[in-house]
């Protein structure tokens, strides 16, 4: 039986662990010495109601503890208290962190937010971006992480040492550097100088470069060398996956087991594209949504299918049919040879358009959008995206402009860019694009302020009809909150920014928050 002192000692204990943060909490008063004192700091501008905030308060405080001991503070701004100084850093969402080395130099931290991402990111700061290696250190140097290059080269070869250098210096939070000019160790790693060897946690151990030094080449080297043959999609990869400019094929799965199993089998398919495919698993239980933005049905696992990143096109593989080596083997070889045709989503085609606002489906896509005697404003939607539905109303009113006596120039229309392929790459939702008359290969995405008034003047100024409907006699209500008279007074004019620079924080952080996993991630940035 716990005894009441026992209970007392324990809660005392526990206030005393929860007050005793390593994480530095900063005011505008304390901030810039802070940061002039310590070489490298990390920042976290937050604010006390954000659930990103939130999710990542244990990670950062577990983070901080960890690189205490190495002289990285971590620091931790509250924005609802100490607005200049977030606005200073011109900070527009939550949260964000920054590195800073000085009050001058600052960068931003792009890396995951969990605990032991952090410490690994920081610590690769801390370093120079070339980690100078000797025969004792290098048995070492070659595990500190998943993923290590080692330079070797002669001491009196420069352009090789520039080089490396460059490289380092760009992509070191992807990766740690080392060089030596020891030539010893270079005949010891079984290459002649100059040459590069990647060391690598996974897969074959390691890759040699031992072409001609150039910046462009190294980096594509390591990016191929570092990606495992069979990775993992997730919140964590999935950025570099889509960016990697070769095509991502999926290995859908519910249970690790399986997830591990499916990786060993299609391993030598992965071999064989090395370079031209990347193939992934990705959890099923967790992202088992993305697999429609795959044209996949969810639910019917394992599952397995090709995104072109590039062309936005999606080869799902027949689902139903066994996952075997040999099936999905002769799936990817019909691929590459360019055999098998993109699956296209679309809704059905609307038999009659009911509202103002032309509806666009994948089918419809071209012959709508494409007319080049038209110039037409196209806003790509998601059902349960907010802003778009606050839009509805406006865009209704836009359509309506135009329905009756410019039918013939413009036209406003919208597709559910959820249930419809669409070859653009859609970044966040609501996009609008305005696919001009006679330039149809360059629309002009439109960023200005989502009222009627605003959207009406980009179709007169943007299109190619330059189509005025102020000139229609239905004098336009103003109602727009934003905009205001050119002739507003300065002190007006600063209030207003400070209001838009508001509300774009709390849209950031409600689009953030709309993001459900990581198919949201992608469709809403
Ligand atoms: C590269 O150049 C720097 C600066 O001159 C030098 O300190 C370093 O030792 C060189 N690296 C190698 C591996 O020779």
């Amino acid at each position: 039986m716990p005894s009441i002192r026992n209970i007392a000692l324990g809660l005392f204990a526990a206030a005393a662990v929860a007050t005793a943060s390593d994480v530095h909490d900063l005011k505008k008063d304390t901030f810039d010495k802070f940061v002039k004192e310590n070489d490298l700091v990390l920042a976290e501008f937050f604010a006390p109601w954000c659930g990103h905030c939130k999710a990542l308060a244990p990670e950062y405080e577990e983070a901080a503890t960890a690189l205490k001991e190495k002289n990285i503070p971590l620091a931790k701004i509250d924005c609802t208290e100490e607005a200049d100084l977030c606005s200073e850093h011109g900070v527009e969402g939550y949260p964000t962190l920054k590195i800073f080395r000085g009050p001058e130099q600052v960068s931003p931290y792009a890396g995951p937010r969990k605990a032991q991402s952090i410490i690994s990111y920081m610590t690769k700061q801390s370093l120079p971006a070339v980690s100078p290696i000797d025969k004792d250190t290098i048995e070492e140097f070659k595990t500190a992480d998943k993923v290590v290059l080692i330079g070797y080269f002669a001491a009196d070869d420069k352009k090789a040492n520039e080089t490396y250098e460059e490289v380092a210096n760009k992509n070191r939070d992807n990766y740690l550097f080392g060089a030596t000019n020891d030539a010893s160790l270079a005949k010891e790693a079984g290459v002649e100088q100059p040459a590069i060897v990647l060391y690598k946690s996974f897969d074959e151990g390691k890759d040699t470069f031992t072409e001609a030094f150039d910046a462009e080449a190294i980096e594509t080297f390591a990016k191929t060398a570092s990606t495992p043959l069979v990775g993992e999609v997730g919140p964590e990869t999935y950025a570099g996956y889509m960016s990697a400019g070769i095509p991502l094929a999926y290995i859908f799965s519910e249970t690790p087991e399986e997830r591990e199993a499916l990786a060993k089998e299609f391993k030598p398919i992965a071999e064989k594209n090395k370079g031209k495919i990347n193939f992934a698993t990705i959890d099923a239980s967790a992202f088992g949504q993305h697999a429609t933005n795959l044209n996949l049905e969810v639910g019917k696992w394992p599952a397995f299918a090709i995104q072109d990143t590039a062309k936005n096109q999606k080869f799902p593989f027949k689902q139903g049919e066994k996952l075997t080596a040999k099936s999905v083997g002769k799936f990817v070889d019909d691929f590459v040879a360019g055999t098998v045709e993109p699956s296209i989503k679309s809704e059905p085609i609307p038999e009659k358009q009911e509202g103002p606002v032309t509806v666009i489906v994948a089918h419809t896509y071209k012959e709508i959008v494409m007319d080049e005697d038209k110039d037409v404003l196209v806003e790509f939607y998601a059902p349960w995206c907010g802003h778009c539905k606050a839009l509805a109303p406006k865009y209704d009113e836009l359509a309506a402009l135009y329905t009756k006596s410019h039918s013939d120039k413009v036209v406003v229309a919208k597709v559910d860019a959820t249930a419809n392929d669409v070859p653009d790459e859609i970044q966040g939702f609501p996009t609008i694009k305005l696919f001009r008359a006679g330039k149809k290969s360059d629309p002009i995405t439109y960023s200005g302020g989502r009222t009627v008034e605003d959207l009406a003047a980009f179709i007169k100024d943007e299109g190619t009809h330059k189509v005025d409907t102020s000139a229609d006699g239905e004098k336009l209500e103003m109602r727009d909150e934003t905009g205001m008279p050119e002739q507003a007074p300065a002190a007006t004019k600063v209030a207003e920014k400070v209001k838009n620079a508001a509300e774009k924080v709390k849209e950031a952080v409600m689009d953030a928050d709309d993001a459900e996993d990581i198919a949201d991630g992608h469709d809403e940035l």
